[in-house]
């Protein structure tokens, strides 16, 4: 868990490690047969794998999935709320599936273009996109790259996220944040008024991303998870914290891994491989452009979503999909809707659901995790 701002209640701290769990929807949706379907056989050792449909192709999943995860189907229930839950975005609208909505990609068209170097050229700020846009890069015969370029743009059509702004603190109870907007954006504004930003890479389908060994167009959301960011062993900095006899400690997942031959290997009980969707699930979180103000930590997002002690007050976290109606029908979700949907949200609470997915040790202290910025996290107990 990335440790950022100065008190953290350790039941805060437990959504932390369940947003990594957030590989469990995309897992989910990836593959409805991979489990029951007659799986392909394993090639033997160097072998290439024969070409089958993918959903006779297991789902790889960590070996070791049992040192965190009690309960994988309230594991997938956890994450599929966080994926569709707009409260996850500082500015309390903005979810991962904002993003990746349609066939889990991106189908909205206005204000979704990045300049990606310098300022607008070709498109402006807020631009509505149409089909004549496409290709940006046009030939005059497109059966030959060498025929005349007819127009070019380094611009890309990305994702739109949310409006710049700092982070102050969470607001206990409400979706939105204490947040202080930045002055106008040099390149989203249109007269002065700034437009969310769009990322400069366009967002491409959570559906089958199970199946990337490594996640992002460039790879960086690394197989390993070190329970913190997407870059796995290559940073040795991760630490998440965990319950031993009822102390808290810290723990660096990644110590347990091992590259061999480029690939990560457990050495210990706590690597976990196969998880690049859990390294690519806590990038956007904290994401400045995509779904966050600017300093706000996973964390934060922690406190948002559980009930915690603040200078003597109990605050009560956010209701899963509060500012959102739960098809009862719905495959994963639908036995928790409230009040068979006629209600906005679901009826349990995220640590609830937390505590089914997860074993103890990852949620059930009593201890604080204090951040000081000069010496960094330590574990105390609760004042
Ligand atoms: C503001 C839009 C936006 C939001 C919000 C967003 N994403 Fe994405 N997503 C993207 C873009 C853009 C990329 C490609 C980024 C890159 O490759 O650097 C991406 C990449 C991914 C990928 C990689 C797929 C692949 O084939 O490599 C997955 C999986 C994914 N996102 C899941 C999520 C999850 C889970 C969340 C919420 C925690 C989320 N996204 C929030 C825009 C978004």
């Amino acid at each position: 868990m990335g440790f950022g701002r100065a008190v953290l209640g350790a039941r805060a701290t437990r959504v932390v490690l369940a947003v990594g769990v957030l590989w469990f929807p995309v897992w989910h949706l990836a593959a409805p047969h991979g489990d029951s379907a007659a799986k392909a056989a394993a090639p033997a050792d160097g072998a290439p794998r024969p070409i089958v449909p993918l959903n006779s192709v297991p789902v790889p999943k960590p070996q070791n999935l049992r040192q965190f995860v009690k309960d994988e189907s309230a594991g997938i229930k956890l994450g599929k709320a966080l994926f569709w839950d707009m409260q996850v975005g500082s500015d309390g609208v903005t979810s991962c599936a904002s993003c990746h909505f349609a066939a889990g990609a991106d189908n909205r068209s206005k204000n979704q273009i990045n300049p990606r170097v310098g300022a607008f050229d070709t498109h402006k700020p807020n631009y509505q996109l149409k089909a004549d846009d496409f290709p940006f890069h046009k030939l005059a015969d497109i059966n030959d790259r060498n025929s005349t370029v007819l127009s070019d743009t380094n611009e890309v059509a990305g994702s739109a996220g949310v409006l710049p702004s700092t982070f102050n603190s969470i607001l206990p109870g409400t979706a939105t944040e204490n947040v202080t907007p930045t002055g106008t954006d040099p390149i989203f504004n249109v007269g002065g008024v700034n437009v969310r930003r769009a990322t400069g890479r366009n967002a491409p389908s959570v559906i089958n991303a199970v199946f990337n060994f490594r996640n992002f167009w460039d790879g960086r959301a690394q197989n390993d998870f070190n329970g913190v960011d997407p870059f796995g062993m290559r940073d040795t900095n991760a630490k998440v914290a965990q319950v031993v006899n009822g102390q808290g400690g810290l723990v660096s997942l990644a110590d347990d891994c091992a590259l061999v031959n480029g690939i990560s290997q457990a050495r210990g009980p706590l690597c976990l491989t196969n998880s690049s969707l859990a390294s690519q699930a806590v990038g956007p979180v904290p994401n400045s452009v995509e779904m966050s103000s600017d300093g706000r930590t996973i964390p934060d997002v922690g406190k948002k979503f559980t009930k915690f002690r603040d200078i003597g007050r109990k605050l009560r976290g956010l209701r899963p999909l509060a500012r959102q109606f739960v098809s009862p029908s719905d495959s994963v979700l639908g036995g928790l809707a409230r009040n068979k949907g006629k209600k906005t949200g679901l009826g349990v609470s995220y640590e609830s659901m937390i505590e089914a997915a997860f074993q103890p040790r990852w949620w059930n202290s009593k201890m604080i995790v204090r951040v000081d910025p000069s010496t960094g996290p330590t574990i105390v107990p609760a004042p």
